[in-house]
Order: structure tokens, then sequence, then C-alpha cells
């Protein structure tokens, strides 16, 4: 499996930690940054991300800022991104389950390390359902961005 992380200034210690965990589990992870603490823009970096699982570059992507509301926001403008903003590990479950969401979106700021790393494994393990009214919706969350 490969994986591609973006993150901003306020979450470089996690993508870190969670880079470093991943690549020890044998998974490749591509780095789009940031990798200091001098302030950036959260858009730059979902972009990166979101362009690479797009062109399936990757198989999925994972990007955090403070609290994974304004990465999420910019990898969702990226048609074909479905990214899912996750605090505890059933929303990750779920939104593999029911959304077949292709990036993981965390909250620096908002949970522990530990409950991240917990998110990060459910969300790369658990396989979306085919669920054919999950299908039904998410052909209509596609509808809706080849309106726009
Ligand atoms: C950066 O200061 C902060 O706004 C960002 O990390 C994030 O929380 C935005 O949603």
């Amino acid at each position: 499996m490969k994986v591609a992380m973006g993150n901003d200034h306020g979450a470089v210690e996690y993508k870190d930690a969670i880079k470093a965990m991943l690549e020890e589990e044998g998974i490749e992870v591509i780095d789009c940054g940031t990798n200091t603490k001098d302030s950036c823009d959260y858009p730059d970096y979902a972009k990166k991300v979101a362009d690479l699982v797009v062109s399936k570059e990757v198989d999925k992507g994972i990007v955090i800022c403070g609290t994974g509301i304004g990465i999420s926001i910019a990898a969702n403008k990226v048609k074909g991104i479905r990214c899912g903003l996750c605090t505890n590990t059933t929303m990750a479950k779920l939104t593999r389950e029911h959304n077949d969401a292709n990036i993981l979106a965390i909250g620096q700021r908002i949970i522990g390390i530990e409950l991240a790393k917990d998110i990060v494994h459910t969300f790369l393990e658990t396989p979306f359902s085919n669920g054919e009214r999950h299908i039904q919706r998410i052909k209509k969350i596609t509808a809706i961005e080849n309106e726009q």
C-alpha cells in the first residue's frame, strides 16, 4: 500500500509520528509536506495529496491540520476526492464502509496521538462495503461534481 500525507505547520508532529508508524509497518509514504513550523497555507498541501490520490499514484491520502477542518474542506474541492474528517475510529470505519472515502483528515489540536494512530489503522484497513445504497449515494456526489 502507498499513502500520500500532507499537513500544515500546525500538524508536523502528527505527520512525522504517523509517517514513522506506517513506514515501520511496510507502508510506503509520499510526504507532501510541510516539514517546518513556518506558517503556511493548508490548501497547498491538501491539493498535493488529492492530486496523487486522483491520479492513483497512491492508494489513499492522509491530511492533517490543527482542526482537520480546513484541510478536509480543501481536499474535498478536488474532483474525485471524498475526504472524511474523523475524530474517532467509528467515523473512520464508517467513512470507508459508507462513503468510500479516499482521504482521511485528522486534527492535531483535537485528538491525542494514540487515537490518531488507531484512526489511521482503521481507515486504511476497512474496505468499502459495496452496498447498493452507498454506491447510489456516491454516484450522486459524483453527479454534483460533474454539474460544477
Ligand atoms: C492554522 O492556524 C489553522 O487554521 C489550521 O491548522 C486549521 O486548523 C484550519 O482549519
